[in-house]
Parts: C-alpha cells; sequence; structure tokens
C-alpha cells in the first residue's frame, strides 16, 4: 500500500540528530546557569569584601588614634620597673651541700680510675683486689689513704694480705678536686661512713707531701705508711652541710639580696 501524495509524512521532517544536539546543547547551558540560592545566602562580591577590609583599616585608625590605644604614655606606668623573673639572677648550678658535691665529684673517679680493678661495690675481687668496704686504710688517716691513691700500693695490705704485684699510682691527672671527691667518696659510700669531707685543700696538701716522698714515683709500702704517713691532712675537714658550688667545689658565696 502506498501513501497518500498529499499528506506528507509529518515525521520525516523531524532531524533526528539535530534535535539531539540541541538537547545537549540546552543542557550544556543549564548547568553553566548560576544556581539560584535561597534568600539571603547569595554570594557576595568580592569588591565588597574588599571595601569592608579598608573601612576597618581606616576606622581602626581613627578610633586607635583618637582614643589611646597607642598612647605610650597610658600603657607603661611612670616609674614602674618589673620586677626579676624567678632564677633570672642564677646563672651556673645551684650549690650543693659539700657532702653531696664531693661525693658526686667521686663517684665520677672511682667509676673512671678504681673500678676495673676494685669493682662496682667495691668489694674487690677476693683473688687479685682487696676489698674498701670496711677497709681500715679506707676510713682511717687521710694522708695514709691519699698516698695509696697517688703512689699505689706493694705488699702487705691493711688485712695483712698482699696481692700480687700491688697496686699502680693513681695520681696521673688526679686534680686536688677529684682527689679531694674520691676520698670522701670512698670513705662515705659502700658501707663506710665517716661522715667528714677531705677538701680540695687538704687533697692539695697530699699532693705537696706525695711529691716530697724520698722514695718518689715508686709504689708505698705498709711500712712507709705507717712510718710516716699516719697523719690526718692539714686544713679543717667542711662540715657536710656546708653549701659549695658543685663544680669547682668551692664553698659557695653568700647569695645575693
Ligand atoms: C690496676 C688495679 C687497681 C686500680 C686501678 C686501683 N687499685 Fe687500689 N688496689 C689494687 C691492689 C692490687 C691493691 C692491693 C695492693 C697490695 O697488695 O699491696 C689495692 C689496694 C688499695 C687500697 C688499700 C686497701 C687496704 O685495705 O689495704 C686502697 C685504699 C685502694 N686500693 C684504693 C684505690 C682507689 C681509691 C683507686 C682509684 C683511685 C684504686 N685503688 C685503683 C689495685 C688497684
Amino acid at each position: 500500500m502506498s501513501l497518500p501524495e498529499q499528506k506528507p509524512d509529518l515525521e520525516d521532517s523531524i532531524n533526528v540528530s539535530e534535535a539531539h544536539g540541541r538537547l545537549d546543547r540546552e543542557a550544556a547551558a543549564c548547568v553553566r546557569e548560576k544556581r539560584i540560592a535561597a534568600n539571603g545566602s547569595e554570594p557576595i562580591s568580592l569588591w565588597v569584601i574588599a571595601l569592608c577590609g579598608v573601612v576597618v583599616l581606616i576606622a581602626g585608625g581613627i578610633l586607635g588614634g583618637a582614643g589611646d590605644w597607642f598612647n605610650y604614655k597610658a600603657t607603661f606606668r611612670e616609674g614602674y620597673v618589673r620586677s626579676a623573673a624567678p632564677g633570672a639572677e642564677e646563672t651556673g648550678p645551684q650549690p650543693k651541700e659539700a657532702l653531696a658535691a664531693y661525693m658526686a665529684k667521686g663517684a665520677k673517679i672511682y667509676s673512671a680510675k678504681c673500678n676495673g680493678c676494685h669493682g662496682a661495690d667495691a668489694k674487690g675481687d677476693g683473688a687479685n683486689y682487696p676489698s674498701l668496704v670496711g677497709s681500715k686504710w679506707v676510713t682511717g688517716s687521710t694522708e695514709k689513704l691519699s698516698m695509696i691513691i697517688l703512689n699505689g700500693l706493694q705488699g702487705p695490705t691493711s688485712t695483712g694480705k698482699a696481692y700480687g704485684a700491688g697496686m699502680p699510682a693513681q695520681a696521673a691527672g688526679l686534680t686536688p678536686e677529684d682527689l679531694a671527691g674520691v676520698i670522701t667518696y670512698i670513705r662515705n659510700n659502700y658501707g663506710n661512713s665517716t661522715g667528714d669531707v677531705v677538701t680540695a685543700e687538704m687533697a692539695k696538701a697530699a699532693l705537696d707531701i706525695s711529691a716530697a716522698r724520698t722514695k718518689v714515683g715508686q709504689q708505698t709500702t705498709g711500712e712507709e705508711l705507717s712510718a710516716n704517713h699516719e697523719k690526718e691532712l692539714a686544713g679543717t675537714p667542711l662540715d657536710p652541710k656546708t653549701m659549695v658550688d658543685p663544680v669547682t667545689l668551692a664553698p659557695a658565696t653568700a647569695a645575693k639580696p
């Protein structure tokens, strides 16, 4: 069957691809369109924000200048002096009680110079190194003890027992403070407690006595010790509670008012 000539086929006049293209373009245009925000929440233009900034700056300048915001005299009171912050004056370490300060020094020297032989607990090993715990020569006269440390020891010890080749001299590199510290340390530690502080000044005297020995450079012996060194070192032991500088061990100067 053929269609009547006078009735054109309307469907034929629709160009399908053209119609689809139009749909696409219109949809894209809709997407580009600004969304309509609810009343009051529309975005503000940038220039309004910039203008506000300028207004705030100018207003701040006027108010701050006329009001006393930047007035030096209004902010800083005449004659006002800040009190020093606590601790600001104190430079360096705080003074310590003499016994604690000398012991701390001595502990360092002991672990550097004596620990290797006499042991961390100073008990020695019973065979090659004697114990310093309860030793009469440790807690006895300070000059004798100093001579042992400075020159070493050969032959019988305080218990009568002799240990091998003896103890080598420990004077190398030992300052009076070091010597005073280690003496105070072994006399007041490991169960020993003479309670006295042998001062750096007393240790200095020991260094002089040691240098003046007739057998200088040789280990001392029990014989020499009892003949010449059964004495207390010159100088007075410090009261253990005296405050001293923990580094120099010098008595601390009176605190500033
Ligand atoms: C290389 C090992 C060695 C070192 C390091 C050493 N000693 Fe000794 N010490 C000995 C020996 C060994 C004896 C025993 C000596 C003897 O038989 O005459 C001894 C003996 C002593 C005695 C005598 C003890 C007594 O009761 O008769 C004292 C005190 C002493 N030492 C203190 C010290 C101190 C303090 C130091 C560190 C500054 C030190 N020693 C470092 C090996 C050592």
